[in-house]
């Protein structure tokens, strides 16, 4: 302090100097006096210095006159004052990101999702040793997936999906032991889907939807046994369904639809996932007939199996699926050419939030029960075919 004073020769320059001291020491433990980390302020004006338009002014509070560690968005460790996580999410921010983000070191937390960022995810990211979560979803980001992100392996989340990202998804990305949800849905990846990331063991949601992917389904994946979310839907994948992938008994989202899979479903489907939410498989070539077990996978809100190639009776019990609400066979060869293929709309009127049961383009026989009048008051598509051959639809 008396050193300070001394050096400083107008009372000006003492204020400001104080007023410097005030504004230090809100920063809680600060170990030394005025001390900033040269290389974390540096790195954020480059971070800055690449964003190109800022409605908001979010980045008018990165300035001179306050802490690096008090800049909006900017979150620093106590004990340290080194950036711990960057927190920029939905700010109409225009630019790219600049590589000196590598030098973020203690970053723990990426969050720039909803901008307009593009150009490449620098791969000076796989520097952050400590990265756990990498949120950059919903922006324009091109090129390839950051192979070098495969470093960073404390990783927890990553989140790039709604991006213009293209090339393989690389093999890598399976050593990333403590990854607990993917998603790299609406992207351009192509090439097959990396069998090493049935590797991943903590992993929760996969969400690969909205691709180019081709091949198969990996065998592998019937390993991921804390998978809750599968979603491959929208691609190009072939092959039938690994069937080990059927006793993942955590699955909650199984959507595979929009690809050419085909094979047939198991019987015991509803016992060995019975917590099933959401069953997704239109579009696709898959063949066989309903499992009567669905029914016991009680906690089902959707069933959609339109536009594939099943055929015999739908399980007459449906309406035990008490939260049921959007039942879709479209475009199958369902029927048994019995009169009463209908009969299953007799158990649907128990539930009570279905509001879409489309039916039609099927070789249903026999007559509408009159249940059909008592089927859930949401109720607010149906299609089938008519007996006499035209069909309905509301
Ligand atoms: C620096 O940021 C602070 C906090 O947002 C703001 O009050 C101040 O006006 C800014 N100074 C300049 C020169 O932009
Ligand atoms: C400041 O950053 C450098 C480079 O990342 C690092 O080596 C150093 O330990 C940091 N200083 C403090 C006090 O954390
Ligand atoms: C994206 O950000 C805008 C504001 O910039 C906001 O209005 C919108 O709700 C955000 N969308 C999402 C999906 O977060
Ligand atoms: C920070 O990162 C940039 C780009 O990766 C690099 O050129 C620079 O030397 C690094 N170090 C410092 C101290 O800024
Ligand atoms: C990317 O990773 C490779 C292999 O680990 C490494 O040699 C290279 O330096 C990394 N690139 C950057 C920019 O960090
Ligand atoms: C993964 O996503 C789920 C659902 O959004 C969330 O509850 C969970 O906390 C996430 N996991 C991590 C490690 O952030
Ligand atoms: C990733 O972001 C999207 C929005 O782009 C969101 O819908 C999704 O839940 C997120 N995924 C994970 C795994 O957190
Ligand atoms: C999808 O894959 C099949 C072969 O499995 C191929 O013939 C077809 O061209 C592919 N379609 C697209 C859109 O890539
Ligand atoms: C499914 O799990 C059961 C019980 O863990 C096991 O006996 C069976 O072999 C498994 N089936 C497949 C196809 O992995
Ligand atoms: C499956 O559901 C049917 C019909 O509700 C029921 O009779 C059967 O006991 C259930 N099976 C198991 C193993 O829960």
């Amino acid at each position: 302090m008396a050193r300070l004073l001394s050096s400083s020769s107008t009372l000006f320059s003492v204020l400001f100097h104080m007023g410097f001291i005030v504004l230090a020491s809100n920063v809680k433990a600060s170990t030394a006096f005025g001390f900033t980390n040269k290389t974390d302020r540096q790195a954020l004006l480059a971070i800055k210095d690449q964003i190109l338009e800022d409605p908001y002014r979010v980045l008018s509070s990165w300035n001179d006159s306050v802490h690096f560690c008090n800049w909006q968005g900017v979150i620093c460790s106590h004990r340290h004052q080194r950036v711990t996580i960057l927190h920029l999410s939905s700010k109409n921010l225009v630019g790219s990101i600049s590589p000196h983000i590598g030098n973020l070191t203690f970053l723990r937390g990426i969050y720039l999702e909803n901008n307009s960022f593009h150009g490449t995810i620098p791969p000076e990211i796989g520097q952050l040793s400590r990265l756990q979560q990498l949120w950059l979803n919903i922006n324009s980001f091109q090129g390839e997936f950051p192979t070098n992100l495969t470093s960073c392996l404390n990783l927890r989340v990553i989140n790039i999906s709604e991006n213009n990202l293209a090339g393989k998804i690389p093999s890598k990305l399976g050593s990333l032991s403590n990854l607990f949800n993917l998603s790299l849905f609406k992207n351009h990846f192509t090439g097959n889907i990396p069998p090493s990331l049935g590797y991943l063991s903590a992993l929760r949601i996969l969400d690969l939807n909205k691709n180019n992917l081709e091949g198969s389904i990996p065998f592998e994946f019937g390993q991921l046994l804390d998978l809750q979310i599968l979603q491959l839907s929208n691609n190009n994948l072939s092959g039938v369904v690994p069937i080990p992938l059927y006793n993942i008994s955590s699955i909650k989202f199984f959507v595979l639809a929009s690809n050419q899979l085909h094979g047939s479903l198991p019987p015991d489907l509803g016992l060995t996932l019975p917590i099933l939410e959401q069953f997704i498989l239109g579009s696709n070539q898959l063949s066989g007939t309903i499992p009567p077990s669905l029914v016991n996978a009680s906690r089902i809100v959707t069933i959609d199996i339109a536009r594939n190639a099943f055929t015999g009776p739908v399980p007459v019990n449906l309406g035990s699926l008490l939260y049921l609400d959007w039942l879709n066979f479209e475009g199958n060869t369902l029927g048994t050419n019995q009169d009463n293929d209908l009969s299953f709309i007799n158990s649907l009127v128990n539930c009570a939030n279905l509001r879409s049961m489309l039916l039609s383009g099927n070789g249903f026989r026999g007559e509408l029960p009159n249940s059909i009048g008592n089927l859930s008051t949401k109720l607010q598509q149906y299609k089938w075919n008519h007996p006499r051959g035209d069909w309905e639809s509301h």
